[in-house]
C-alpha cells in the first residue's frame, strides 16, 4: 500500500509538472484529490488494515495529499495570474474612443402638421374623431350619397375616385367629408369635431398633386350657427397656424354638401404672391373648402334644418405644411428621402 501511495504520488508530481494551464491543474486535482480521486480510493481500503498500519498508511496518505494540494495550489496561482493578464491584454478597450452614433427616428412632417392643426382646433373646442369612425375604405353612400353628391356627378367618375373590387360601391374615400355623416349619425347636436385622415384620387402626379394626400375635416352643428361663425373659426385657425401677417382670401365656391360654399387661399410663400410654378402663376394656394352644411345633408341624418345649422370645412394637410415650410413639391413628403425629413426634427 505504501508503494502504491508513492507510485500515485510520483505520477501526480509528473502530471503537475506537465500541466500548462489552470484547466490542466483542475484536471489533475480531480484525478487525484477529489472524492472519486485515487487517494480516496486508497483511503477507503484503510478500514481493512490493522490499527498500526492504519496509523502509518493513513498519515502518509494525508501527508502526500497535503503536499500535492500545496504544489497544485502554488502552480495554479501562477497560471491564473498569467491567464488573467493575457485576457486583459486581449480584451483591452479604449474607453476614450467616441461611441458609435445610432441615428434616431422622428415624427414625419405630415404627422407633426396634423398634430399641430388638431391641437389648434382642440383649443377652439373641437374634438378629434378616432380613425374607426372615419374609415379610409368607404362606401359610396358615405363618400357621396349622403353628402348630396348627385349620381352623375363627375367626381364619382372612375377617373377621380378609386373603386375597389371588394364590392360594388366600395371606394377609397376621395375626401374626408364622409366623417361628417358618421359623426352626425353617432351623435345629436351640438357637434364640434375634426377628423384627420388620408384620401385618394386618381390624379396625374405633379409638384402640387399626388394620388393620395391628407385632409382634416371639420364640422360644427348647433342652434344658430352662421357663416360668421365659420369665418371667425377659420380666420382664428389661420392666425394661429400662420401668424398675423400672412395674406389670405375667401373665395365663393361650390360643394354639393354645403350652401353657401367658400374656399380659402393663402398667399404663395414661394413667390410672395408674384406667381410661380408652385402656385401655377396665381400667387395663391388653396388650403381648404368650407361652407354651411346643406339642409339636405342635415335632413339625411335626421337633424331638423329648421332647428339646427352648421358649418363644415376640409383642409389639405400637405398644402398647409408646404405653405408653412416653403416646400415646393408635394412629392417630397412621400419619397422617404431622409435629407428632406431630417429637416423637420
Ligand atoms: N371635401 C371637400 C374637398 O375635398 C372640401 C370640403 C369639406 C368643402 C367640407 C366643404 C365642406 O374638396
Amino acid at each position: 500500500m505504501k508503494e502504491q501511495l508513492e507510485k500515485i504520488y510520483s505520477n501526480a508530481v509528473i502530471d503537475i509538472e506537465n500541466s500548462k494551464s489552470t484547466k490542466d491543474l483542475e484536471d489533475v486535482k480531480a484525478k487525484y484529490l477529489s472524492r472519486k480521486g485515487e487517494f480516496n480510493e486508497i483511503k477507503k481500503g484503510l478500514k481493512d488494515l490493522s490499527v498500526e498500519d492504519k496509523k502509518v498508511i493513513g498519515s502518509l496518505a494525508n501527508e502526500i495529499s497535503q503536499k500535492l494540494e500545496t504544489s497544485i495550489c502554488e502552480k495554479f496561482k501562477l497560471f491564473y495570474e498569467q491567464e488573467l493578464n493575457s485576457k486583459l491584454q486581449k480584451e483591452k478597450i479604449d474607453v476614450t474612443l467616441p461611441g458609435q452614433y445610432i441615428p434616431r427616428g422622428h415624427v414625419h412632417p405630415l404627422t407633426s402638421t396634423t398634430n399641430e392643426i388638431c391641437s389648434i382646433f382642440q383649443s377652439l373646442g373641437f374634438s378629434v374623431v378616432p380613425d374607426e369612425f372615419a374609415p379610409e375604405v368607404e362606401t359610396e353612400y358615405y363618400n357621396f350619397d349622403m353628402l348630396n353628391v348627385p349620381k352623375d356627378h363627375p367626381a364619382r367618375d372612375m377617373q377621380d375616385t378609386f373603386y375597389t373590387n371588394i364590392a360594388q360601391n366600395v371606394v377609397l374615400r376621395s375626401q374626408t367629408s364622409g366623417a361628417q355623416i358618421h359623426a352626425m349619425e353617432l351623435k345629436k347636436p351640438p357637434i364640434r369635431m375634426i377628423a384627420p385622415g388620408r384620401v385618394y384620387r386618381n390624379e396625374n402626379i405633379n409638384s402640387r398633386k399626388n394620388n393620395f394626400f391628407h385632409q382634416i375635416e371639420g364640422l360644427y352643428v348647433d342652434k344658430n350657427i352662421t357663416f360668421g361663425d365659420l369665418k371667425g373659426v377659420l380666420n382664428e385657425f389661420i392666425r394661429i397656424y400662420f401668424g398675423e401677417s400672412r395674406p389670405t382670401r375667401f373665395r365663393s365656391s361650390f360643394f354639393p354638401f354645403t350652401e353657401p360654399s367658400a374656399e380659402i387661399d393663402v398667399q404663395c410663400i414661394m413667390c410672395q404672391g408674384k406667381g410661380c410654378r408652385t402656385c401655377s402663376g396665381t400667387g395663391w394656394l388653396e388650403i381648404l373648402g368650407a361652407g354651411m352644411v346643406d339642409p339636405n345633408v342635415l335632413r339625411g341624418v335626421g337633424i331638423d334644418p329648421d332647428v339646427y345649422s352648421g358649418f363644415a370645412f376640409g383642409m389639405g394637410v400637405e398644402r398647409l405644411a408646404m405653405l408653412k415650410y416653403a416646400i415646393d413639391d408635394i412629392r417630397l413628403f412621400f419619397n422617404n428621402d431622409v435629407r428632406f425629413s431630417q429637416q423637420f426634427k
